[in-house]
């Protein structure tokens, strides 16, 4: 496995690549949430791409950019053992020169809501950063996971936009065995914190059921997260929310399908799930 450090050496190397090329792009810390993905893309692709990128426009001031949980030694070796070809891990001024030549890119309607109204400049972080290594490294393919619902809806919104010619391959939520949510912030957590962090599942879980059971008014539905949150003294709710699959907008009645989404701040960490309602 090469490991490639500069935007030119990623893009000579790539221009030798005649056949399918697989893209898994993380922040670092990978676990089997992130493994899962380079398994699903791996029998899909002739060569496949990692990237390491900590990408701190992404991140707020407040937020965890400088005690992100990811130690590159470790995760190279991931990669490897899960058949990665290269892993592009560049630094900061490779992916943004100080000549600003990195045109920032509009993330859409999307970005409005939810993680977009609670992490500002969020999106155009993720946007811009995503463009950036889809124009580095041209894959054909590349797998975005479904935990970051809103996010995965923002790519398809850039890749559209901005005409890019590939295929995006969504990867449903890894869980652990009670129900949580597989994810790199998770480590923040102290025993009891990671106990009572099973209450995201719990409320979707719970929303579902409704819906299950013929319930269709949004508010009933958030309402029935908020009461499970409730009942969880270590959880503080940013939002409980049953929106639109498209447009993530809250919705007054579900009439087909809708998605529940949740933003919990349990101890040192922020948390985000998410479930279809169908
Ligand atoms: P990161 O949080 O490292 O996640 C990398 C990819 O793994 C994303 O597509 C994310 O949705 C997916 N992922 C994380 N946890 C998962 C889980 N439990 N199950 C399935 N997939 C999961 O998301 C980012 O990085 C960044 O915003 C990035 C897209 C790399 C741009 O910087």
């Amino acid at each position: 496995m090469q490991v490639i450090r500069t935007v030119e050496k990623m893009k000579r190397v790539r221009s030798g690549l005649s056949r399918s090329v697989g893209l898994v792009a993380t922040l670092g810390g990978i676990h089997v949430g992130h493994t899962t993905h380079m398994d699903v893309i791996r029998p899909q692709c002739d060569t496949l791409i990692g990237s390491l990128f900590l990408n701190p426009t992404q991140f707020g001031e407040n937020e965890d950019l400088s005690s992100y949980p990811a130690i590159e030694d470790v995760d190279l070796r991931e990669f490897e053992k899960h058949g990665a070809d290269i892993v592009f891990a560049p630094p900061v001024a490779e992916v943004y020169p100080k000549d600003g030549s990195v045109p920032v890119v509009d993330p859409g309607p999307v970005a409005n809501v939810l993680e977009g109204l609670h992490r500002p400049g969020h999106f155009e972080g993720v946007a811009t950063v995503v463009a950036r290594l889809f124009s580095i490294i041209e894959p054909h393919k590349a797998t975005f996971g479904e935990k970051d619902a809103q996010q995965l809806r923002i790519i398809r919104h850039v890749v559209d936009s901005l005409g890019i010619d590939i295929e995006l391959i969504p990867i449903p939520i890894v869980r652990e065995s009670d129900g949580l949510a597989v994810s790199s912030r998770n480590a923040y957590l102290s025993s009891d914190e990671l106990s009572a962090a099973v209450v995201l599942f719990k409320a979707l879980m719970a929303a579902a059921e409704r819906f299950s059971s013929g319930e269709r008014s949004g508010d009933v539905l958030r309402n029935t997260m908020l009461a499970v949150f409730e009942d969880e003294p270590l959880a503080n709710v940013e939002y409980a929310s049953v929106a639109d699959v498209d447009t993530f907008l809250e919705l007054d009645e579900v009439f087909d399908t809708a998605r529940a989404l949740v933003a919990v701040r349990i101890g040192p960490a922020r948390l985000i799930d998410n479930m279809l309602l169908a």
